[in-house]
């Protein structure tokens, strides 16, 4: 994916670790500012390192970041930042950078893409389509109504806004579970009612979206409890995190009808096992963590990553920075 050899690197650039890859296009943009070096280059340029580029996977691990004497910045080219040990950072003084608000509405289309699928079986509708064994169309397998029905948001931060807001146009009647309420005008724009008890949403939602962040206190936040109050007939999306839900409870709700289906754009780990039991089962829809890959999107996040890492070399502000662990 590279372009970089060890013979192409200019004296004048920063030494950057290139921990994740990126689409071929991306990465012109990252060799443009940066002498990106490769894993199997590192041994020859370690002390020269000042700063490691990663997108969500692989983790950023203490190992890792104690191995370059030099490094002075991580630039995460993403929103999350679980998977980079930012303590560890702190502690040796090391700066993060990370890629807010660029994917919001990529993020929410892709969420609004699965529930859709997920609700109007669209994966299914394909499969019947091309199935050279088709004589005629089955008219009698549904999906679920999704306009007019009751939509239910765990978490509504800045992706979690830009999810409502599309709802708009399917007419739904809006809940949402967060940290704090919106203003009365927000609520109203949106038609959304802030249900500060999570079970009083689950138990009136038709659709149930995940897109709180990722942290020790929304680990497993949905679970055997949560699903148990859930509507028969509702389908849930996670957009966020495979952490935030106990897959094992996730896989028993949809197998014995619990929940109707489910839409993933994440799990827990990513990818899942080839023989998971969540991989079997027909009401799942799965895309492999792409809510913010467009190529629009994931090139104002390399670019957003760059400037990340120039301040911090610069010694100057960065555009958004991690502050606490
Ligand atoms: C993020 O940025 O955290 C997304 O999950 C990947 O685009």
């Amino acid at each position: 994916m590279a372009s970089n050899s060890m013979n192409s690197f200019s004296p004048d650039k920063p030494f950057v670790y290139q921990h994740s890859i990126m689409h071929p296009e991306l990465q012109r943009l990252l060799e443009d500012n940066f002498n990106m070096v490769q894993p199997a280059q590192v041994e020859e340029y370690r002390d020269k390192i000042s700063a490691i580029f990663c997108f969500v996977a692989p983790p950023v691990r203490v190992e890792l970041i104690a191995s370059f004497p030099n490094l002075k910045v991580v630039g995460n080219c993403a929103v999350g930042y679980e998977h980079v040990d930012v303590k560890a950072c702190f502690e040796r003084g090391i700066r993060v950078g990370y890629t807010p608000n660029v994917l919001n509405a990529a993020t929410a289309d892709m969420g609004w893409a699965l529930l859709l699928a997920a609700a109007r079986r669209v994966v299914d509708g394909d499969k019947i389509s091309r199935d050279p064994s088709t004589e005629h169309f089955e008219l009698n397998s549904f999906g679920f109504q999704v306009s007019g029905t009751t939509l239910g948001i765990i978490g509504m931060g800045r992706i979690g806004l830009e999810f409502a807001k599309r709802a708009m146009g399917f007419d739904m009647k809006l809940l949402y579970y967060n940290r704090s309420k919106y203003s009365k005008e927000i609520e109203e724009s949106l038609n959304a009612t802030y249900t500060p008890n999570l079970d009083d949403l689950l138990c009136q939602s038709d659709y149930v979206v995940l897109l709180a962040p990722s942290t020790p206190e929304t680990h497993h936040m949905m679970s055997s409890p949560q699903f148990k109050v859930m509507k028969r007939s509702s389908i849930f999306v996670n957009i966020a995190r495979g952490k935030l839900v106990d897959q094992d409870a996730l896989v028993a709700a949809l197998r014995d009808g619990t929940i109707a289906g489910a839409g993933l754009d994440v799990t827990d780990p990513e990818p899942l096992p080839r023989d998971h039991p969540l991989l079997t089962l027909h009401n799942v829809t799965l895309t492999p963590h792409t809510g913010s890959a467009t190529l629009h999107t994931r090139a104002g996040m390399v670019q957003m990553t760059i400037n990340n890492i120039w301040a911090a070399l610069k010694g100057q502000e960065m555009v958004n920075e991690v502050k606490s662990s």
